[in-house]
C-alpha cells in the first residue's frame, strides 16, 4: 500500500468546533489522567469533538473534551467583547483529552472556550479487512452487522426514517458518514467504527499513533445506542439497557475500593485480587493476559457492558437448560431438542450452566469460561456457611442457586441445601 498517496486522497481536515461559555466562579478542579467516554453520545463513539467538563482550580480552568482520536487545539477568549481567540497549550493527542489553562486574570468574570479537532473520516469495515480479518470475520456475524438490513428493521420502515439512522448505521449526519442505502451502502449497519470512532486515517496509515482508533470499555460507548430514547412506535424493540445498568451496582467500582486501588497496596494487592471481580479494566487485562492497569484506571470502569458481552464474538454459549431461551429479536426458541445449540448474543460467558464453581485461588488458576456469566464473580469462593471470615467477603449467590451452599447456619449441621437449584 502506498501510504502517502492514500493519505493525500483525503480532504484537508477542516475544523469542527464546539464553543462553551463559562462564568468564572465556583468550579472545582478535577483533573483526570485517562479519559473514557464519560457521556453517552448518539451513535456510540463520537465522531465530533465535544466539551465534556470545565472545572476551576487555583491555577486556572481544567477543560476536558471528547471526540475521535486525533489532534485537538483548545482556544480561550477572556471575555465576550474580546475579538481574539487565544490558543492554549500545545495541540494534544488522543491520550489526554484535557488541559489546564493558565491562571485566570483577577476580576475577569466570564471566559469562553472552544475546542477544534479532527473531522470524522469514516471508512467502513471492509477497509479493516486487510489487517484485522480475524476480528472482522467474527463481527460480521453478530446482530450488529444486520442492524440496518434485517427484515424486522426494514418492516418497521427504518431504512428511510432519519430518526432511526444514527443508531443503525455508521456516522449518520456527520461529514463522510452514512447518507442513504444507495449512496453509502458500505456504512449501513453497526460496524467497527460505531465503537472505535472514525478510522479511515488509521486504515491509510496504521503507524500513526495519533489517529489510532480508540479502544474503550466504557458502557457509555454502548449506551449511546442501547437506550430507550427512541420514537414511541418502536419503543418495544428498545429496552433501556443503559439506563438500567446505570442504576445497578455494576455501574462503577465502589468508592472505598477505588481508593484502595489507587492507594499504597493497590498494585500489589487490591488490583490483582479484588480487581478480577470489581473492575472492568482489570478483568479485561486478566482475560487478555495484558499488563494490569494503574490504580486510577482500575477504578475507572465497573462491570461494564463489554465485561459481560464480548463485542468481537458471534456465538459464545451453549444451551444447557430446556426451552429456556427465546431470542427476542428473531423469535427463535431454543427447545429441548436443541440442547447444545449456540445462542447468538455475544455473551462472554455461558448464561446457563449447572456446573458448580468456587473460585478459591488466583484468576490464572481458577478462571473457567464454561461457567455461568454471573457465577464468574457471584460465587462463595470456597467459604463454608459457618465461616464468617471469608476474606474479605463471600458472594455465595450462585452456589445457593445450585444448592451447594447452605443457608446461614444455626450451628446444627443439617446440611440443607437451598431450594433454588
Ligand atoms: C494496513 C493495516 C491496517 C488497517 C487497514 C487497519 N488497521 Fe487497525 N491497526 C493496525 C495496526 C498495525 C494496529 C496496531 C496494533 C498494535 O499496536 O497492537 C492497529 C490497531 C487498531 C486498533 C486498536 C488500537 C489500540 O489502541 O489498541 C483498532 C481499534 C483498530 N486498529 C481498528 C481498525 C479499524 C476499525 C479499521 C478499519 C476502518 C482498521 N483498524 C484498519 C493496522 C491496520
Ligand atoms: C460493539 C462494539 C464493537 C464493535 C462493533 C467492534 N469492536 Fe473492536 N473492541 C470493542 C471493545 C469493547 C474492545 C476492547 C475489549 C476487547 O478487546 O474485547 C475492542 C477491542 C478492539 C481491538 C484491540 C484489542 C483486540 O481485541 O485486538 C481492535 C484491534 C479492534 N477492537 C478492532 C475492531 C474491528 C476491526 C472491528 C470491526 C471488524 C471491531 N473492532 C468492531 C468494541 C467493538
Ligand atoms: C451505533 C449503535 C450501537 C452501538 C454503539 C452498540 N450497539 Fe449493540 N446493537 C445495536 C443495534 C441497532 C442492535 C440490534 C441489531 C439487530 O439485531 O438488528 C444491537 C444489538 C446488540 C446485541 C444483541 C446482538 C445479537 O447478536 O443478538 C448485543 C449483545 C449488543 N448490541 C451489545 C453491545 C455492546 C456491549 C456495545 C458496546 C461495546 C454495543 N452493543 C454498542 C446498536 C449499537
Ligand atoms: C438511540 C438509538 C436507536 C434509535 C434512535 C433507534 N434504534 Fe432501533 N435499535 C437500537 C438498539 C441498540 C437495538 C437493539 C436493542 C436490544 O436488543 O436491546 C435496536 C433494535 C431495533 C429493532 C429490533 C432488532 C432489529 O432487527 O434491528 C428494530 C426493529 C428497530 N431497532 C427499529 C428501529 C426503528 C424503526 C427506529 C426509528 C423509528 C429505531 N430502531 C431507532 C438503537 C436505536
Ligand atoms: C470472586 C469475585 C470477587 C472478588 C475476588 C472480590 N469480590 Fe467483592 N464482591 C463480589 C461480589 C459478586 C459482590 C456483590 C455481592 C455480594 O455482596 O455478595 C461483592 C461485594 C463487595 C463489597 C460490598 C459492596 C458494597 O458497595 O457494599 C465490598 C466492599 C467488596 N466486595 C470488597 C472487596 C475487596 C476489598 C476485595 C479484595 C480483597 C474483593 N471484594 C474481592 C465479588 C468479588
Ligand atoms: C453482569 C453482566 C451484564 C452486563 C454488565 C450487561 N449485560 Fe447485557 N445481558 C446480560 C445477560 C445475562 C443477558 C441475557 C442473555 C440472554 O437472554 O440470553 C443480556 C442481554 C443483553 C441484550 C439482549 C441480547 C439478545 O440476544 O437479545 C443486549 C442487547 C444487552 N444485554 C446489552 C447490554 C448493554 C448495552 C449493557 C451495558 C449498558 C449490558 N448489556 C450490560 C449480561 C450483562
Ligand atoms: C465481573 C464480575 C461480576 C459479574 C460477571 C457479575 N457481577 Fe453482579 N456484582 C459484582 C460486584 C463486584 C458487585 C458489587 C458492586 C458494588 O456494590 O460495588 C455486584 C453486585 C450485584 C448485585 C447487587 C447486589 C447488592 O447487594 O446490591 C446484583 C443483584 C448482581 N450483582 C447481579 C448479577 C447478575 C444477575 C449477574 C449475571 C448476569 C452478575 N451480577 C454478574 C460483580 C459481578
Amino acid at each position: 500500500m502506498n501510504i502517502s498517496k492514500t493519505r493525500l486522497t483525503f480532504p484537508a481536515p477542516f475544523l469542527l468546533v464546539t464553543t462553551v461559555l463559562v462564568f468564572a466562579s465556583g468550579f472545582r478542579a478535577d483533573a483526570r489522567d485517562v479519559q473514557h467516554l464519560s457521556r453517552a453520545q448518539p451513535g456510540g463513539m463520537p465522531g465530533m469533538p465535544v466539551i465534556t467538563g470545565i472545572t476551576r482550580g487555583t491555577n486556572g480552568f481544567t477543560v476536558s473534551w471528547d471526540g475521535p482520536s486525533g489532534d485537538y487545539q483548545l482556544f480561550q477568549k477572556p471575555g465576550l467583547t474580546d475579538s481574539q481567540w487565544h490558543a492554549i497549550g500545545k495541540s494534544s493527542s488522543k491520550v489526554a483529552r484535557s488541559l489546564t489553562t493558565p491562571a485566570v486574570a483577577e476580576g475577569s468574570s466570564v471566559t469562553l472556550f472552544r475546542i477544534s479537532g479532527p473531522s470524522p473520516q469514516y471508512a467502513g469495515s471492509q477497509s479493516c479487512q486487510e489487517c484485522h480479518n480475524p476480528i472482522l470475520s467474527n463481527v460480521t456475524h453478530t446482530g450488529h452487522f444486520g442492524a440496518f438490513t434485517n427484515a424486522l428493521f426494514v418492516a418497521q420502515r427504518g431504512q428511510t426514517d432519519v430518526s432511526c439512522l444514527p443508531c443503525h448505521t455508521v456516522g449518520y449526519g456527520l461529514p463522510t458518514g452514512f447518507i442513504n442505502a444507495s449512496k453509502t451502502p458500505q456504512l449501513a449497519n453497526v460496524q467497527c467504527e460505531s465503537c472505535h470512532g472514525p478510522a479511515a486515517l488509521h486504515a491509510a496509515n496504521p503507524e500513526d499513533p495519533v489517529t489510532r482508533p480508540r479502544v474503550d470499555l466504557s458502557a457509555a460507548v454502548c449506551g449511546g445506542c442501547h437506550n430507550g430514547s427512541v420514537p414511541a412506535r418502536v419503543a418495544a424493540f428498545h429496552p433501556p439497557r443503559f439506563e438500567e445498568w446505570s442504576v445497578s451496582p455494576h455501574q462503577s467500582v465502589g468508592d472505598e475500593l477505588k481508593a484502595d486501588f489507587a492507594g499504597r497496596y493497590g498494585s500489589r494487592y487490591f488490583i490483582p485480587t479484588c480487581g478480577a471481580c470489581h473492575s472492568g479494566t482489570v478483568r479485561e487485562a486478566l482475560l487478555e493476559g495484558t499488563s494490569l492497569p494503574t490504580g486510577h484506571e482500575a477504578g475507572a470502569i465497573g462491570i461494564a457492558c463489554a465485561t459481560c458481552h464480548d463485542s468481537h464474538e458471534q456465538t459464545v454459549h451453549n444451551n444447557v437448560l430446556n426451552g429456556m431461551h427465546t431470542n427476542r429479536l428473531t423469535g427463535f426458541v431454543i427447545t429441548n431438542s436443541q440442547l447444545g445449540k449456540f445462542y447468538t448474543n455475544q455473551m462472554s460467558s455461558p448464561l446457563a450452566s449447572l456446573v458448580d464453581y468456587h473460585s478459591t485461588g488466583s484468576f490464572a488458576t481458577d478462571y473457567n469460561p464454561e461457567i455461568n456469566a454471573c457465577a464468574q464473580c457471584h460465587n462463595d469462593r470456597g467459604a463454608s456457611a459457618n465461616a464468617l471470615d471469608a476474606p474479605p467477603h463471600r458472594s455465595s449467590q450462585y452456589n445457593m442457586l445450585n444448592g451447594t451452599f447452605r443457608e446461614e447456619d444455626t450451628g446444627v449441621t443439617s446440611n440443607q441445601p437451598a431450594n433454588h437449584a
